[in-house]
Formats: C-alpha cells, sequence, structure tokens
C-alpha cells in the first residue's frame, strides 16, 4: 500500500495548533517563548493566520506582512512547519464600514452590521476582489517559504445569506439547471400544488419564514445552491493561493454533522480534508459519543480517501457548551489517538496559547494564562507529542475496509423536509448507530457517498436512503446481483432527486425487484412507544418508524409481534444475482440491528481487527508497506487487562514484544504488525 503524505516534504505526523500570534504583537518576547514551548510540547506544525485580516491589511490597500514574516521563520528555525491560512473567515472593520455588500442578509432581509465572524456573502463580488488580492499576496510572499505546507482556507464554511446578489445568484443556478424552461421548474417542484405555479424565474425565490417553504424541490435546491456557492468561493479562493506555489495542498477545516453544507460536494476540490472535532467526552452516553466520533473520523477520511488532518481539537475544555467539563486523565490522548486509528495524520488543537481576552479566554488552550508548562493540559499535549513521534511511521498510511455505510447530504435534508413524522427522522443518528455496531466489533466502517465505487466492500449498509439521487438505484442492483450483500432500512427510495415520489410502489427505480418487498405503509410511532418484534424467537423493541411491508420473493427473517399489523415482516432477505438484500422494516433500539449484522458478518467472514473487545473498547488498524498499525483504544474509566491481540506485534511505546495488552483507563495502545 502506497504511503499518502500531507505534504511529501515533510513525511511526519502533525502535531501542533492554531496559533494567533498577532494577538500577542505587544509583547513580542512571548513569540520567543512560544518557540521554546513548541519544542516542549512535541510540537511541530503551527496553523497560523486564521484570523489576521485587519492585522495583514489595516487600511485598505496598505499591507503589512512583517508579523508573518517574523513568524514563519520563527517557527521554522525552531524545527516546526506551518499551515498557512487564508483570512477571509473574519474582515477588517474598514471594509464592512466602506462595502456593506461583504456583510451577510439574514432570512427576514437585514443586513447585517459588522459582527462576529463567518458572515460574509459568498457572493459578493467585492469581498471576492478582496479576497483574491489578499489570497495571491499571501501566496506570492509564502508559497515558497520553506516552513509552509500546506493552506488553511478560511475558517468553517458555514451558513446562508439572502441578500439580493445571492438571490440572483439562486436564480441563475436554477435557469442553468432547468435548461432556462420555467415549466421544467414547475414539473420538477410540482407548484401547481396550492397554485405556487412560476411564470419566471425572477419569482424565485429562496425559501425563508417570508416567502415559501412549503415547495419541497425548492428547499432542496436552495440548499444545493449553497453548497455551490460556498464551493465556487472556495476554489476562487483556491486558485489564487495556487498562484504562488502550485504544489502546496490546499485544505479547509470542516465540522462535526454540519448540515448545512454538503461536503460531499465541497471537499472535492480540496487536496486534504481536515476537521474540528468537539466532542462533549464524559457526558452519560460517552460511548455512543466515542463511536459517533469515529463515525465522522470515517466519514472526512473516506472524502479523499487518503489521511486527513484533524485540524482542531480542545486541550482540557471547550467553552461554548451550557456545561463545559475537563477532559479527565488520559482523554485527551486517547480522542487524538482516536483520530490517528481512523486514518488522520495530525493532532491539533484550538488553540496554542490562551487569548488573554474576548469570548475565547476560557476555552482549552496548550499554553494557559499562567504562562508556563508546569500544567496538567501542557504535560497531556506533550505526552501525546511524545507518542505521535513513537509511532510516526505510521504517516501515510491507509484504513482499509470491506463494510460500507452510505451518508448523504441531500438525502438528509429530503428526508427531513418528508411530512410523516417530524420529530423522529434521526437520520444522521441513525447512520451512526449502524456504525456503532461495527466500531463495538472493532470493524473499520468506510463511510461514502453515492458516487463512490460500492464493488470493493462486502457489506453495503443503506440507512434510510429516501433519496438514492439520479443512477444510485441502478448502482445497488448491480452490486447486488455481481454478489454484494446490500443491508437497507425503511424508507428506502421513495423519491427522485427533485423530491417527488415515485410512483407504482416503494422501495421505486427497480430496488423492489431487487429486495423483493413493497412497502405499502408507514407507522410512525410517539417518542415512548414501542412495537415488538420477534427474530429466532428473540423478543425485541421498535421505535419511531414501522413500515407494513409485503413480500414479493423475499425470505422473511423477523416479524411484528405486536400491533394490527403483527405477522407482517421486520426484516426480509432476498437473493437476487449472485447477492443478498436485505430489507429491515423498522427502527429498532439497537440490539435487533446488532443481532441481524453479527449473523451477517459471521456469513461473510468479517472479523474485528480484534475479536471479543469489551465494552467500550474498540480496535482499528492501518496498513503500509506490509505493515499493520493496530490500535486498541478503551474508553473506559478503568483498565481493561489480557486483551487477546490475534498474533504477536511490538507496543510501539515500549518496544516490547506482546501478544496481550492490558490497556489503561482512557487511553490507547499501538502495536506493529508484519502484515
Ligand atoms: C471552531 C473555530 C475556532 C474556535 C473553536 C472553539 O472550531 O474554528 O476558531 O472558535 O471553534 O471551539
Ligand atoms: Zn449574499
Amino acid at each position: 500500500m502506497e504511503r499518502k503524505y500531507v505534504n511529501p516534504s515533510f513525511p511526519h505526523l502533525l502535531h501542533g495548533a492554531d496559533y494567533n500570534p498577532e494577538q500577542w504583537a505587544e509583547t513580542p518576547e512571548i513569540w520567543d517563548e512560544d518557540m521554546r514551548l513548541m519544542q516542549a510540547a512535541n510540537a511541530n506544525e503551527m496553523s497560523v493566520g486564521i484570523f489576521s485580516w485587519a492585522v495583514l491589511e489595516p487600511r485598505e490597500g496598505e499591507y503589512d506582512f512583517s508579523f508573518l514574516d517574523t513568524i514563519l521563520d520563527k517557527v521554522y528555525a525552531a524545527g516546526g512547519r506551518v499551515i498557512l491560512a487564508t483570512p477571509s473567515g473574519a474582515r477588517p472593520h474598514w471594509m464592512a464600514d466602506k462595502y456593506p455588500e461583504v456583510l451577510r442578509v439574514t432570512p427576514t432581509r437585514d443586513r447585517m452590521s459588522f459582527s462576529t465572524r463567518h458572515n460574509h456573502c459568498m457572493t459578493s463580488p467585492v469581498y471576492r476582489v478582496k479576497v483574491r488580492e489578499m489570497n495571491t499576496r499571501l501566496a506570492a510572499r509564502y508559497g515558497n517559504h520553506p516552513a509552509v505546507i500546506a493552506w488553511h482556507l478560511s475558517n468553517e464554511y458555514g451558513g446562508e445569506c439572502f441578500c439580493p446578489l445571492c438571490c440572483a445568484a439562486f436564480r441563475d443556478f436554477l435557469r442553468e439547471r432547468y435548461n432556462n424552461d420555467i415549466e421544467a421548474v414547475n414539473r420538477a417542484w410540482w407548484t401547481t400544488f396550492w397554485s405556487h405555479r412560476y411564470d419566471s424565474f425572477e419569482q424565485i425565490d429562496p425559501p425563508t419564514p417570508l416567502t415559501d417553504t412549503s415547495i419541497h424541490g425548492l428547499n432542496l435546491d436552495w440548499k444545493r445552491f449553497v453548497t455551490h456557492q460556498t464551493r465556487n468561493f472556495m476554489e476562487a479562493e483556491i486558485a489564487a493561493v495556487r498562484t504562488g506555489n502550485p504544489d502546496i495542498p490546499v485544505t479547509t477545516n470542516l465540522m462535526t454533522g454540519y448540515y448545512g453544507l454538503d461536503y460531499h460536494k465541497l471537499s472535492e476540490p480540496l487536496d486534504i480534508v481536515s476537521w474540528d472535532s468537539y466532542p462533549d467526552w464524559h457526558s452519560p452516553e460517552h460511548f455512543i459519543l466515542a463511536a459517533k466520533t469515529g463515525f465522522w473520523h470515517d466519514a472526512f477520511r473516506c472524502m479523499k480517501r487518503r489521511p486527513f488532518l484533524l485540524m482542531e481539537s480542545a486541550p482540557g475544555t471547550i467553552n461554548w457548551r451550557d456545561v463545559n467539563k475537563l477532559k479527565r486523565p488520559g482523554m485527551d490522548t486517547l480522542g487524538s489517538l482516536q483520530a490517528v486509528a481512523h486514518g488522520s495524520d495530525s493532532v491539533q488543537y484550538f488553540q496554542w496559547r490562551k487569548s488573554r481576552g474576548s469570548v475565547e479566554k476560557f476555552h482549552g488552550a496548550v499554553v494557559d494564562h499562567v504562562g508556563h508548562e508546569n500544567t496538567r493540559i501542557f504535560r497531556t499535549v506533550a505526552h501525546t507529542g511524545e507518542v505521535l513521534k513513537k509511532i510516526d511511521e505510521v504517516a501515510g498510511s491507509t484504513v482499509i475496509s470491506r463494510v460500507a455505510i452510505l451518508f448523504d447530504w441531500e438525502n438528509w435534508w429530503a428526508v427531513d423536509d418528508a411530512r410523516f413524522s417530524c420529530i423522529n427522522k434521526k437520520y444522521r443518528e441513525t447512520c451512526e448507530a449502524y456504525h456503532r455496531v461495527f466500531w463495538k466489533k472493532g470493524i473499520s466502517v468506510d463511510v461514502i457517498r453515492k458516487e463512490d465505487d460500492f464493488s470493493p466492500y462486502d457489506l453495503l449498509i443503506l440507512p434510510m436512503l429516501y433519496m438514492p439521487g439520479k443512477g444510485t438505484a441502478a448502482k445497488i442492483r448491480a452490486y447486488v446481483e455481481a454478489g454484494g450483500t446490500a443491508y437497507a432500512t425503511y424508507m428506502l427510495n421513495m423519491v427522485n432527486e427533485t423530491d417527488l415520489c415515485h410512483l407504482g410502489g416503494f422501495p421505486g427505480e427497480g430496488l423492489r425487484e431487487v429486495f423483493g418487498i413493497w412497502n405499502e405503509e408507514i407507522d410512525a410511532l410517539k417518542p415512548a412507544e414501542r412495537v415488538h418484534v420477534t427474530m429466532d424467537g428473540t423478543d425485541y423493541e421498535g421505535c419511531d418508524v414501522c413500515e407494513i411491508v409485503h413480500t414479493e420473493g423475499a425470505e422473511i427473517l423477523a416479524e411484528y409481534a405486536s400491533e394490527f399489523y403483527a405477522g407482517t415482516p421486520a426484516l426480509t432477505v432476498n437473493r437476487f444475482g449472485s447477492g443478498r438484500a436485505y430489507y429491515q422494516t423498522f427502527r429498532d433500539t439497537d440490539a435487533f440491528k446488532e443481532a441481524a449484522l453479527s449473523a451477517i458478518l459471521e456469513k461473510l467472514g468479517i472479523r474485528g481487527e480484534v475479536e471479543a473487545l469489551p465494552d467500550g473498547v474498540t480496535a482499528h488498524a492501518r496498513y503500509a508497506d506490509g505493515v499493520r498499525y493496530l490500535f486498541v483504544e478503551n474508553f473506559n474509566n478503568e483498565e481493561v487487562c489480557g486483551i487477546d491481540l490475534g498474533g504477536t506485534g511490538t507496543d510501539m511505546e515500549t518496544g516490547e514484544p506482546a501478544d496481550t495488552a492490558n490497556i489503561p483507563a482512557f487511553s490507547a495502545k499501538i502495536f506493529r504488525f508484519n502484515a
């Protein structure tokens, strides 16, 4: 397996932080102290310049790059590298004052004043010119600086703008999508309903509380437009930074389960995906959260099919939830190594040094207000850095999965709009719940998009794939026909890509034949209600969504045991071509899916990286050059002993041979095997 490094000029695991030295420009001796501390923390990377615009261009057209010149040289001299940001995530006051069009307009059509950050219009020609000018200058000045190993585009792209420029751009987007034919729009959106027909594109407004949110096709196309426009803005940023040194890879920091952008589309122009991970550790659902964090690591890894970056994580604590607990001893390092286990080539924090003022002054940071390294958090970070040094050869290696879960943003949006049960949709949570079954068993999963090739996988999980989109049903059919095993759930293929229902029985587009079932009705349960299901003589509980399905060739593996639909199928399997297509008709409370999938895994001979894992313990592996790096992660607050590694490897921290492992509370161990 060929290694893929973030930047081959620095083939290492990265360990570093968002670094905002411009906040300390009046005390530059702190900059030198930061360099000493960076080495003491075993850090080798700093993300710089993320919110620096007001310093870099204090007055329009007046540039001052002196602090960046100094900092880049200092970091490099201290042995570190820099991920250099474009500062478009926040802009100087003068720009908002002189060009109000750079600011966003809210859904209720109020223009924002200069405020907060992340509030720029993605369409504004003025903003685009200003960003291009800034990025081009940064690229010319630093593109060939030896410290710079990647570009960090903006910060956490997100949000929407309803200004006249964005509304006009939306109409153009629709003209293009519907070949300038308003009747095609009327058909696609079913606008005869409530007399909502459009006579021209000029009449179309984005969905807002002031306009129309009842046209599902419109809602969907608006969300598609927001992704399109954000991506278009980002591509302009990329083009500008590439004018310096086109070989520097670009990334942008994405967010956990962010709803507003189709990250599959947004990530296409990036070289590297990176993301900001802030799990609410030590909440009652600690293991569920650990698995969910794993789901998102897997999703981000699969976007580029190469190592990703953990761009931000909090040392100690964050500061924006209602209650912000400190991470318990061990958790910082465990959370960091969890990212690496799933394919990250970095562990990075927000932020390096705690700000003295403003809203993030009590957010966790590597260097606290006390200013020295004798703190619990600093020691933890330094320890993580020490472990990363010992496992540095993991950099560039790959994760291999035989199981995939399909997760899709457009489907998510469409499912949420469907009105038969409004509070129980939980599409994201459902995908995470299926993933958790494998996480508990130490089985690696790829979280994939509908455009991906399904053929490398032995098992393909399709939770709530209500709107598979053009061509996906045919791909699923071909996959099963060729011998694949698909496991789909309730709500499979009910609408087309403009959110019009398939006629002729669900699931549509031939999937009725593939799965051998017809879904006639959907029952929605109140939150506390349960139905009973039996499989192999065992009783299970169902909740939220229950479909009443008829078999058309499929075999029944489980059935409802309560309600007026008792005796109808709860799980079916259909042989189709040389494969099998399973259909789960109801939402379960985890025990059922665990039992059903365990039987399938057994049949397919898919085993965990480590077998018989105790509760709260999981295992993942990365591969390269005939070597397998096995990570065993213990999310329990107590030691687990005697885990059988299934062979003799080398403990990468101690260098000792090991065939069993004791993993202390909240920690991970990494073993090297010759594969
Ligand atoms: C986000 C931002 C950072 C910082 C952190 C705080 O991830 O990108 O600038 O505000 O949140 O948790
Ligand atoms: Zn706008």
